[in-house]
């Protein structure tokens, strides 16, 4: 196989499906070691990862830390919300401040987008991009294609639909990426306002009625709402009890499907927006899969950019 040939992981964009092989290949060997009763590996002994968060997150910020020290890496957190970015300092200041205590590999999360690529230009280390303003969410994208990929097998041809908040989502542009280069076929589904007109250009069709895109797909991907970006003055649809309505997924859509497909969400969840409990609850849902699979697939990101470093390898 291949050697993985990106020195940063900043999008979905400029992986090629070999690299996105290799990390499933890498993850799946890692998930085989996480649910051994010694889930710890010392393939990252010695190197430091700085998790610099400057927006929320609960999963992907848990899941790469607990990456970090499956892999016997030192852990830094930094939280913007208490730091001295409040004073004022840049992003590049505060980065090589952090750098100056010798860190060898940086994920970052940062409402900006573009903030992870601006990064590599500055700083000499590794960047990992988790999630930047409303451009690419990377590392959600390859777990979710990678949950996909051990539920379906190959992606060729399955047919795969984006449900929701489009406009908003980082989540969304890294999966058509991501689903493209393993050969699905893609549809993104929701209100015209929630979906930009360059997503017809990126090869994916676009529906707004949710019964139909549900009679096409084989596996339903669907987004959150994402009330805190929407902060226009005339708003994306008209309230969330009719959004609910048109576009949330429930347990009486489904039941009007002969094959329904394979759910998944990326959290958080807005239940009883677009997703119902009983939905979101259901016994086939794949949801806390891709939670667990989030952790394996960090990891072999994390033990891949390493490797490029010449860091330490078991
Ligand atoms: N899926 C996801 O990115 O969730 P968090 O915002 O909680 O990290």
């Amino acid at each position: 196989m291949a050697d993985f040939s990106q020195n940063h992981l900043l999008g979905i964009r400029g992986l090629t499906k070999a690299d996105v092989e290799l990390i499933f290949e890498t993850a799946k060997g890692f998930k085989d070691i996480i649910n051994r009763p010694i889930r710890k590996v010392p393939s990252l002994r010695d190197l430091t990862v700085a998790n610099l968060f400057f927006e929320n997150s609960t999963r992907t910020r848990l899941s790469f830390e607990l990456a970090e020290k499956r892999l016997s890496a030192d852990v830094v957190n930094f939280s913007a919300a208490s730091s001295s970015v409040k004073k004022g300092e840049t992003l590049a200041d505060t980065v090589r401040n952090i750098l100056a205590m010798k860190v060898d590999l940086v994920v970052m999360r940062h409402p900006h987008p573009g903030a992870a690529h601006y990064l590599a230009t500055k700083i000499g280390v590794p960047i990992i991009n988790a999630g930047d303003g409303t451009h690419e969410h990377p590392t959600q994208a390859l777990l979710d294609c990678f949950t996909l990929t051990e539920r379906l097998g190959s992606l060729t041809g399955k047919k795969v639909c984006i449900f929701g908040d489009i406009r908003h989502s980082r989540v969304a542009l890294s999966n058509v990426r991501c689903l493209a280069l393993l050969g699905a076929e893609v549809m993104v589904c929701g209100p015209a306002t929630l979906i930009p007109k360059h997503f017809a250009s990126l090869g994916v069709r676009v529906e707004h009625d949710m019964d139909r895109a549900l009679e096409w797909c084989d596996v339903a991907n669907v987004l959150r709402i994402q009330l805190e970006r929407q902060g226009a003055e005339v708003p994306f649809f008209p309230s969330l009890e009719e959004y609910h309505e048109r576009f949330g997924l429930t347990t009486e859509r489904l039941n009007r499907l002969s094959n329904p497909p394979i759910i998944l969400h990326p959290g958080p969840m807005n239940r009883g927006v677009e997703i119902s409990s009983e939905v979101a609850d259901r016994k086939d849902s794949v949801i806390l899969e891709q939670v667990e699979n989030g952790v394996a697939v960090r990891m072999a990101v994390l033990y891949l950019l390493a490797g490029r470093l010449g860091g330490s390898e078991d």
